[in-house]
């Protein structure tokens, strides 16, 4: 067993992606290749325009266009590339269960276990295992019972294979990932063998200072990562709540937060108001935490946590009811304008956006949308919005719904005779917009509605228009 020379990332996806183009740009020393098997994400990675690579955040392309082709490459060759790898990461997909045992509960892991399975198979020699995606917490056994049930037992050079795994969980959110990568609040390093530890703390060592990495055991480095994930969403429910009663008592949420932000021991960070929390990870972590409490009979932990998820919920019902109520009750024939369809600003990741369920039910009402977005494509919006999973079936049908939408790259065009407009993804560029014209194009008496408190509403006090903000009273 020697130095790591040769990683293998298995899931070319929003974590692996960003992660290994990090490490190679870091560590010039290694060799990284990182593999998928969905050809077309792996041909737009290899991509020479790099305005077209498969993610779009902050800074990547850069890095891309500096590792990309000498210590990073991209490919389908899964096999070969574990076969050589030192050091495999696992980076796929672990959504949450759509049927069986803890469907809509629990992560599936069969992309997981398939990855395990593969590594089991062509893996030589010794092979640290490290798993990256978020995971339910005691995922690592499952990969170590596989891997050590490997057969056959000894690889191509007789060698007897051996597994170490390590959990290394992933803390980069979404259009910071790149900052969140180079610059670590801390890293965290689960497992019980301690030369595994090391040769992963020393790849993070070209960078991280020592203090920021923190080693614990498996369990504990799997357990950090939900309940990280579940205290950050907990604070986004914790003041979208306050919104609602910030707009009956005639407070202003602005006011309230800063109030409550300031207080040190509460700080200022993750309490913007909103729509609702989107992203791949929060429910996802929050659920897994609430049926591992369940599995172990801790029923009001299970209760706490899931309350986070269900205020959630209520905001965008609360949102959305609130906007048909303003329009008359009545949306039928009405045009409205959607700003934003990505779950958060700097990212074309709309997986659990609260602009989906917003955007449904406003569907159903009867209206027609007008969708803009300044990185999300309309093909992404049509997964979302036209493809339904009946959850009798299980089956996932095309809706009617693609006649009641379209997608428009213009946000004059996309606002041009409607009549309401409601900002839901907190793209700083709407704030820049001309307010005035988009106006004055609207169909009377319109609406705009603020979801995310980015628009100053003393600014539109004269304008015709009526101005609804979150968690702005009276
Ligand atoms: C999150 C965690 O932050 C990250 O550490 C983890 O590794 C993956 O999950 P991400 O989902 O990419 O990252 O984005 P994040 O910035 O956490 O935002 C999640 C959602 O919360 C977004 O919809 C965002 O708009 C919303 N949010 C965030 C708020 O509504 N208010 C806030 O104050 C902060
Ligand atoms: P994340 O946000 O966790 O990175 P993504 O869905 O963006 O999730 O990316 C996960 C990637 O993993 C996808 O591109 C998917 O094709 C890939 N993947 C899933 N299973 C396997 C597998 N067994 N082998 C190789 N790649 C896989």
């Amino acid at each position: 067993m020697g130095l790591i020379k040769k990683i293998c990332c298995v899931g070319a996806g929003f974590v692996g992606g960003p992660t290994m183009a990090v490490f190679a740009d870091k560590c010039p020393q290694l060799n990284i290749e990182i593999v998928d098997i969905n050809k077309e994400r792996i041909n737009d990675w290899n991509q020479n325009d790099l305005t077209k690579l498969p993610i779009f955040e902050p800074g990547l392309k850069e890095i891309i266009q500096r590792v990309r082709g000498k210590n990073l490459h991209f490919s389908c060759d899964i096999e070969p590339a574990i076969k050589n790898a030192d050091m495999v990461f696992i980076s796929v997909n672990t959504p949450i269960k759509q049927k069986g045992v803890g469907a809509g509960e629990t992560s599936d892991l069969r992309w997981v276990e398939a990855c395990a399975r593969k590594i089991s198979e062509v893996a030589t020699g010794h092979t640290i295992v490290v798993e990256k995606s978020t995971l339910p917490v005691r995922t690592a056994k499952t990969i170590k019972d596989i891997l050590n049930a490997s057969n056959p037992k000894v690889d191509r050079f007789e060698n007897k294979k051996s597994f170490s795994v390590l959990s290394n969980p992933e803390f980069l959110a979404e259009g910071t990932a790149i900052i969140n990568l180079e610059r670590p609040d801390r890293v965290l390093i689960g497992g019980d063998d301690d030369y595994a530890i090391e040769s992963l703390k020393k790849i993070y060592l070209n960078w991280v200072p020592p203090e920021r990495i923190i080693c614990s055991n498996l369990w504990s480095s799997e357990l950090s990562k939900l309940t990280a994930n579940a205290f950050l969403a907990q604070r986004i429910s914790s003041i979208n709540s306050i919104t609602a009663l910030c707009e009956v008592t005639g407070a202003d949420i602005k006011e309230v937060g800063k109030a409550v932000g300031s207080d040190s021991r509460i700080g200022e960070k993750f309490i913007s108001p909103g729509p609702g929390f989107g992203g791949s990870c929060f429910k996802k972590d929050i659920l897994n935490l609430v049926y591992l409490c369940r599995y172990f009979g801790l029923s009001e932990v299970a209760e706490f946590w899931n309350s986070i998820v269900k205020i959630n919920s209520w905001q965008k019902k609360r949102i959305y009811s609130l906007i048909v109520d303003k329009l008359y009750g009545n949306l039928f024939e009405k045009n409205i304008a959607i700003l934003g369809f990505a779950f958060k600003s700097n990212t074309n990741d709309t997986r659990e956006s609260p602009a989906i369920d917003i955007c449904k039910d406003l569907i159903k009402e009867g209206a027609h949308l007008n969708i803009h977005d300044y990185k999300v494509s309309k093909q992404a919006i049509s997964k979302e919005l036209d493809l339904d999973l009946d959850p009798f079936t299980n089956v996932l049908s095309r809706e009617s719904t693609s006649k009641s939408w379209s997608f428009f790259d213009d946000v004059y065009q996309a606002t041009k005779e409607v009549d309401a407009i409601i900002i839901i993804t907190e793209w700083e560029d709407y704030k820049k917009i001309d307010w005035e014209l988009i106006v004055h194009n609207l169909r009377k008496p319109s609406w705009i509605f603020d979801t995310r408190v980015l628009l100053e509403p003393s600014y539109f006090k004269n304008m015709d228009v009526n101005f609804w903000q979150l968690g702005l009273g009276f």
